[in-house]
């Protein structure tokens, strides 16, 4: 038995997942538990809450680090308050990504897949087409997207992040 238990409200979020699919089939809200206990905890999964989310819906823990490492929105490891994923797929790369992320890159002082130094940004190692290919090139803060880049657009945002 795992020691971590997952919060009040993380348990109540789960359960309300759980009435969506049949008694027998808890490991269908593993995905939107991995998702909540994340939010609960700075951005980041552990592997006491994973070993929770997978007590808690009676799954194997391997199923579970499997699902929390192969989802780009889920993270192992701390990262920064705000997370930032530019698109480099092949429509956001015709449109001139990779002087995006160059140019973030040098803005904030990092590379790709760190975290600035005081934990106000997190640059995503790489993330793949978010089906916003007609406003390339494009990024992802937050889960907001900010569709056809420019480094003043991006000075705009990312000075505008605390
Ligand atoms: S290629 Fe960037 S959003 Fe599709």
């Amino acid at each position: 038995m795992t020691e971590l238990k997952l919060s009040e409200h993380a348990r109540h979020e789960i359960d309300a997942w759980l009435k969506k699919y049949p008694a027998d089939q808890r490991q269908s809200a593993v995905l939107a538990a991995l998702r909540e206990v994340q939010h609960e905890n700075n951005g980041f999964l552990t592997v006491p809450l994973m070993d929770a989310v997978a007590d808690y819906l009676g799954m194997a823990r391997i199923a579970v680090y499997e699902v929390a490492s192969f989802y780009s929105m889920l993270e192992t490891k701390p990262v920064g308050r705000h997370s930032i994923s530019v698109c480099t797929n092949i429509s956001c790369m015709l449109c001139g990504s990779d002087d995006i992320v160059a140019y973030i890159e040098k803005k904030l002082g990092i590379k790709t897949g760190e975290t600035t130094k005081d934990g106000r940004i997190y640059l995503k190692r790489e993330e793949e087409c978010l089906a916003a290919c007609c406003g390339g090139p494009m990024m992802m803060v937050d889960h907001v997207y900010h569709e056809h880049l420019t480094p003043e657009k991006i000075d705009r945002i990312l000075d505008g992040l605390k």
